[in-house]
């Protein structure tokens, strides 16, 4: 074996092996089945079935597992399972999130709970709704991330650096550039001349260059950095999974994700308007500023390279791109 065994979803004797000689599997407990647990990208996500449990495997590669030809941060393992080791330590976070059963710095590879074949909550994008009692844990459970990691000391150790400029580049510059996003006419005709107008908007790259700045500033509170419902699997209080692209930086940019996302997905705008009022009476928070992270994760979601399974409606995505607009130039 060597020091950086690629792991095939295909050979699960391959994987018995690799968990056999990292000491993760009993005496006597066997690989029973190997595949891919939903619909990740990013990484080489495994459910292992053996004869005593199920399993995560998650290894990160250095490209993108869809895109073998895009590299991909090689740290971000280390990141998520340093992640993980600090939220771990936060029983009401801990009780809704996979536990870490081990790390192969080396190989990069997580061994994670199985939390279940629950899915995620992009279903939420085709007509699903979120129910009220599903929001909000969700925003509680990020109300107890902020407020246990707020001006913690522990920030240099979680920068993460690497996969905040690669976010950056897919957040803040992509999507308002001409050039390196996706055909926009191919998803929703005429969204190219909608996107075209924006890209021209020079308020509007101010806004978002400085933002992007705010972005990739250093902060004090531990973010989960992708609070999406990609990132929440369904249940009456969802689990809360993939913090790869954590970081220390203003609580505003998780909140805002998440608002956003409620917003892209057309839950009713009470929701949004709950799960800020929700937050606010946890925890100090600057309402322009999550409006601002809202807007142009909007924008991105719709313009840039990370697509969603929404439908081509050119009217609708206009009017969230509008309003998209206003949060980020801190319009009412
Ligand atoms: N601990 C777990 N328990 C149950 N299912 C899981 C667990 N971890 C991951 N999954 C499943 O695997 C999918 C992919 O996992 P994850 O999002 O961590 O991978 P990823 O490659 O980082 O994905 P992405 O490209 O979306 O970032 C999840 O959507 C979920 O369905
Ligand atoms: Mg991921």
């Amino acid at each position: 074996m060597t020091d950086r065994p690629l792991l095939d979803a295909c050979d699960p004797a391959g994987i018995e092996r690799y968990l056999a000689a990292g000491g993760w599997l009993a005496a006597g407990e066997r690989v029973l089945e190997v595949a891919r647990a939903g619909e990740g990208n990013m990484n080489l996500t495994l459910r292992v079935a053996t004869t005593a449990r199920s399993v995560i495997v998650k290894q990160g590669r250095p490209w993108v597992e869809r895109h073998p030809a895009i590299p991909a941060p090689g740290e971000r393992t280390l990141v998520e399972a340093r992640w993980y080791e600090l939220a771990g330590e936060v029983p009401s976070l801990a009780e809704r999130m996979p536990t870490v059963l081990g790390v192969d710095r080396q190989a990069r590879v997580l061994l994670l709970g199985d939390l279940g074949d629950a899915p995620d909550c992009l279903h939420l994008y085709g007509g699903g709704r979120l129910a009220v009692g599903q929001l909000d844990a969700l925003v509680d459970w990020l109300l107890d991330l902020h407020g246990e990691f707020s001006g913690d000391a522990r920030a240099a150790t979680l920068d993460n650096r690497a996969m905040r400029e690669l976010n950056h580049e897919h957040i803040f510059e992509i999507p308002l550039s001409a050039s390196g996003g996706p055909d926009l006419d191919e998803i929703t005709p005429g969204l190219r001349e909608v996107a075209a107008g924006m890209r021209r908007d020079r308020a509007l790259l101010c806004a978002v260059r400085d933002l992007g700045r705010v972005y990739l500033g250093d902060g004090s509170t531990l973010l989960h950095g992708d609070y999406y419902p990609g990132s929440w699997l369904q249940a009456p209080r969802p689990w809360v999974i993939d913090p790869e692209f954590g970081f220390y930086g203003p609580p505003e940019f998780d909140l805002g994700v998440m608002l956003a996302h409620l917003g892209l997905a057309g839950q009713p705008p009470e929701l949004a308007e709950r799960a800020l009022a929700r937050y606010r009476s946890g925890a100090a928070i600057d309402p322009g500023l999550v409006r601002a992270f809202a807007g142009i994760e909007v924008i991105r979601r719709l313009l840039g390279v990370a697509q969603l399974p929404i439908a081509p409606d050119l009217d609708a995505k206009r009017r969230l791109l509008e309003t998209g607009r206003a949060g980020v130039l801190g319009l009412r």
